[in-house]
């Protein structure tokens, strides 16, 4: 029963985030998260091992994508919708999220990812 009802929330927010001419502007503010404790927490959770992130101390990997002008993507990991939730539920567990994903799970908590979400969509 849960399932299914899952499945088309996350299929409307896909959706919702191919509408065409959206501006990040237009995206639906961020709530109970924040950003520059986000930006520590990153250094923190060495998330630069594999990802440059402007302005987070050693974030110079380059093991995957550079996270810069994060805020402008309009896909996470190509898949799905870049907005808040959908991005901290990536953070807590990518492969909850896109199965065959190479990244690993980092043992975030909710709320640490919601704050490290909410500094990745201020890059523009
Ligand atoms: C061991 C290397 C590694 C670490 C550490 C890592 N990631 Fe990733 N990350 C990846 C890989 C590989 C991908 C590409 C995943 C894909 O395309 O399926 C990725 C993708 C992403 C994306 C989507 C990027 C895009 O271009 O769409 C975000 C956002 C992200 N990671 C955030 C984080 C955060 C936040 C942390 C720290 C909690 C973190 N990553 C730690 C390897 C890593």
């Amino acid at each position: 029963m849960g399932a299914p009802i899952v499945g088309l929330v996350l299929c409307i927010l896909v959706t919702a985030g191919c509408s065409p001419g959206e501006k990040p502007t237009e995206r639906q503010p961020v709530v109970d998260a924040d950003p520059s404790r986000g930006r520590v927490l990153l250094s923190q959770y060495q998330c630069g091992a594999c990802h440059t992130i402007p302005e987070v101390p050693s974030s110079r990997g380059v093991v995957s994508s550079s996270l810069e002008g994060f805020g402008r993507r309009s896909y996470i990991a190509g898949r799905l919708a870049n907005r808040h939730e959908l991005l901290a539920r990536w953070i807590e567990d990518p492969q909850a999220m896109v199965p065959d994903t190479p990244m690993p799970s980092m043992g975030v908590t909710p709320q640490d990812a919601r704050d490290m979400a909410a500094y990745l969509l201020t890059l523009q």
